[in-house]
């Protein structure tokens, strides 16, 4: 039985303007309850574009999600047009970064050595990385996950400390999951997630692969995610198309949250 509080996050990816965000969070306000909270951390990962609204909205209220990020640039500052530096986030009051999305790796180019450099920018700026790992298909069915999990894990906590890797969230998405309909397992996602850990725990130490969260992310719905998360390596979930709705987003984060 675990004792780590899940983490339940959507990530919008670019869906959204800042007035169909305000009106999502607020939906989702009048569905999560106080017991909702206790029981789970919920954040929600909207556009840059509306993480200001959000954050105002959040802070008016005082409604206890978490604003996350979906990405960000690891430098202070400078010459990156179109980009978003970790300060910027920061400022913000963002509390969640998403680094090495599939997305980005697949469509933008994020090599495994710039996620560990967003990953400590983030670190360096006190947000929380969520970290995406996952296989593709092929990669699945040549037996490759570890493997590739593994190598992905290795890059990306290059030159984090034991005391700031265990505040880290990883998310464990097979990339063939990811916006399909087709879900993971849940002794195939518990046995993924199981060897992120145990890779932590050889990397740091047990004390520290205890304390970090592995998320499962891939088509979890308020169908499947009671599954999911009676794993005991599974801490949570990155949702992406069902977090769009209000209301779905709020019964995963009703059935994803500890019992009492
Ligand atoms: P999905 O996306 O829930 O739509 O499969 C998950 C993700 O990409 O984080």
């Amino acid at each position: 039985m675990t004792t780590r509080k899940p983490l339940i996050s959507g990530n919008w990816k670019m869906n959204y303007t800042h007035l169909d965000a305000i009106a999502v969070v607020q939906k989702l306000t009048y569905t999560l309850l106080p017991a909702d909270y206790d029981r789970a951390d919920v954040s929600v990962h909207p556009s840059f574009t509306a993480l200001r609204s959000v954050q105002t909205m959040l802070d008016a209220d005082g409604i206890p999600i978490a604003l996350g990020a979906q990405d960000v640039h690891p430098a202070e500052s400078g010459a990156f047009t179109g980009e978003v530096s970790p300060s910027m986030l920061a400022k913000l009051n963002v509390r969640y970064v998403i680094v090495g999305h599939s997305e980005r790796r697949e469509h933008f180019g994020d090599t495994d050595a710039f996620v560990n450099q967003k990953l400590l920018a983030v670190l360096k700026h006190e947000m929380i990385p969520i970290l995406c790992v996952g296989e593709t298909l092929a990669e699945r069915e040549a037996g490759f996950i570890e493997d590739k999990v593994v190598g992905q894990l290795e890059a990306a906590f290059d030159g984090v400390p034991a005391q700031a890797a265990e505040g880290l969230v990883v998310a464990y998405e097979p990339i063939w999951a990811i916006g399909t309909g087709r879900t993971a397992s849940p002794d195939d996602a518990q046995a993924v997630c199981k060897a992120i850990r145990s890779w932590l725990a050889s990397h740091y130490r047990t004390d520290v692969a205890d304390k970090v969260r592995v998320q499962y992310g891939g088509s979890v719905t308020p169908t499947n995610i009671a599954e999911l998360m009676a794993q005991s390596d599974i801490d949570g979930a990155l949702v992406g198309g069902a977090s769009l709705d209000a209301e779905k987003f709020a019964q995963i984060v009703r059935l994803g949250r500890t019992a009492s």
